[in-house]
C-alpha cells in the first residue's frame, strides 16, 4: 500500500525507510535505520526528483503510481547517481518510457555504467545554472561535484525557494512519519546522527561543500529537501550554520576525545586516568572510546566535533594496534585537521606505536601533536601519573 506525504500543494514525499540494513555503504552501522527520500511534483508536468534504494523498490513504485493517478511521468531529475538513490532508476525509466531524464554529462556517463537501458534518446542534458520550467516552478540546476560524488548537482526552485539538496543536509536514521525537522526534536534526537552522516559520508569534501555554499548563498532558501533524513522548512539557518562549521573543519565545542586500543587493560587504565585528570581540571566534554568496541564512524564524528584528541595505543606486531591504525587511517582519509593531539603508547619490550602514530598524523593539516607523549612499559608506574597530569595540562593549554 502506498505511503506518501504531501509536502506542498503540488509536491509529495514518496520515499521510504530501511530499518533492516545493518551497515550503510557496507561500512557504517545504522542501528536506527535510514530513509531514502524521493519527491514527486505534480504540476502541468510531472517531475520525479531522484529515485530510491532497491530495498524499498516495491513501496516506491506504489507511491509513484498513487501520486500520479491516471497521469504519466514526464521527467526524472537525477541529482545523484549513487545506488542508494538510483538503483531503481532503470525500473522507473522502463515503467515510464516517455519520461525524459534530466542530468548533467557526468550523470549520463554513470547511467551508462550502471544500467543497460538507452538513455541517449530521452536525456535532457543540463549544465551550471540551466533552468527548466513547469507552470508554477522554475528549477535551476547547480553543480555540486564531490558532494558527495562527481556528478552531484542540486536543484533550486526559483519560484518557491525549495532546494533539492541531494546528500547535503542528509542524516542517518529512518523517518518516523514526521518528515519535517520541525516535527521532531532534531537537536536532541537527530543532530548526532546528522553529524555522523556528514562527517563520514561527505566529511572528506569540506572544500567542495564550502564551494556549494558560495554558489547558493544568495538564494532565498525556504525549504531544504535532502535525500536522507528530515526536510527543513523552519530554522534553516540552524542547519546551514552546522554545515558551514563541519565543512570548515573547525571544532563545534570544547572537549576532548580519548580513543584507546588496549589488549589487556593497561593502556585503557592510562586513558581512564587521563579522563579523570581532565575532569578534575574542569573539562566538561570528555569522550572516552575503546577502539575495538566502538565503530570508527562514531569516534570520527566526535573527532570533527572536538578540537583536542588523545590516541592511546598498545604496540601490536611491531606497530599500532590494529583498530587504532584503522581509526587513524579513517581520520586521515576524511581530512581531519585543526587538531591538538596527545599520544600514549604501550609496549612491553619494544614500544613502537607512538612513532608510527606520529608518522600517520604528520600529514594532518594545521595539527599539533604534543611533544611529551606517555610511554608505558606493560603497566603504568607511580612516576607516570605526573606524566599523565602534564599531558592533561598540555592538552587544555590555550
Ligand atoms: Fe546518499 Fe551519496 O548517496
Amino acid at each position: 500500500m502506498h505511503n506518501v506525504r504531501k509536502i506542498t500543494k503540488d509536491l509529495y514525499w514518496i520515499g521510504g525507510n530501511d530499518r533492516r540494513l545493518a551497515k550503510f555503504e557496507a561500512h557504517y552501522p545504522i542501528p536506527d535505520g535510514v530513509s531514502y527520500n524521493s519527491y514527486l511534483l505534480v504540476d502541468d508536468k510531472t517531475v520525479l526528483f531522484d529515485t530510491v534504494d532497491r530495498a524499498i523498490e516495491s513501496q516506491f513504485i506504489e507511491n509513484i503510481e498513487h501520486v500520479l493517478g491516471d497521469r504519466s511521468l514526464d521527467y526524472i531529475v537525477v541529482n545523484h547517481m549513487e545506488p542508494d538513490h538510483c538503483a531503481t532508476l532503470q525500473s522507473v525509466a522502463t515503467k515510464y518510457p516517455n519520461a525524459i531524464i534530466i542530468g548533467n554529462a557526468k550523470t549520463f556517463n554513470m547511467i551508462k555504467q550502471f544500467f543497460t537501458f538507452d538513455c541517449d534518446c530521452r536525456c535532457m542534458l543540463v549544465k551550471e545554472n540551466d533552468t527548466f520550467e513547469t507552470e508554477n516552478h522554475t528549477f535551476k540546476f547547480v553543480m555540486a561535484p564531490m558532494v558527495h560524488w562527481p556528478e552531484v548537482m542540486v536543484t533550486y526552485d526559483e519560484k518557491t525557494g525549495m532546494l533539492f539538496s541531494a546528500d547535503a543536509f542528509g542524516s542517518f536514521k529512518a523517518l518516523n512519519g514526521n518528515v519535517f525537522a520541525d516535527e521532531i526534536d532534531f537537536e536532541r534526537d537527530w543532530l548526532d546522527e546528522a553529524r555522523r552522516y556528514y562527517t563520514n559520508i561527505v566529511g572528506k569534501y569540506g572544500m567542495q561543500v564550502s564551494n556549494l555554499f558560495k554558489k547558493v548563498e544568495n538564494f532565498e532558501i525556504k525549504m531544504i529537501l535532502p535525500l536522507h533524513g528530515p526536510i527543513w522548512r523552519e530554522n534553516i539557518p540552524f542547519i546551514i550554520e552546522k554545515y558551514l562549521k563541519w565543512a570548515s573543519y573547525e571544532a563545534e565545542e570544547k572537549g576532548v576525545v580519548i580513543a584507546y586500543g588496549s589488549i589487556y587493560g593497561n593502556t585503557a587504565n592510562a586513558a581512564e586516568i587521563l579522563a579523570t585528570k581532565l575532569a578534575e581540571k574542569g573539562v566538561k566534554n570528555i569522550k572516552v572510546y575503546d577502539v575495538s568496541v566502538t565503530h570508527t564512524s562514531y569516534i570520527l564524528s566526535d573527532c570533527f566535533k572536538y578540537k583536542n584528541l588523545v590516541f592511546a595505543s598498545a604496540t601490536y606486531n611491531g606497530g599500532i594496534f590494529t583498530y587504532m591504525e584503522n581509526l587513524l587511517t579513517e581520520l586521515k582519509g576524511h581530512n581531519v585537521q585543526n587538531k591538538k593531539i596527545g599520544l600514549i603508547e604501550n609496549g612491553s619490550w619494544g614500544p613502537m606505536a607512538k612513532k608510527q602514530m606520529k608518522e600517520l598524523l604528520s600529514c594532518f593539516k594545521n595539527t599539533e601533536v604534543l611533544e611529551d607523549c606517555v610511554t608505558i612499559k606493560s603497566s603504568l608506574s607511580d612516576e607516570q601519573i605526573a606524566q599523565l597530569d602534564k599531558l592533561a595540562e598540555d592538552l587544555i593549554a590555550e
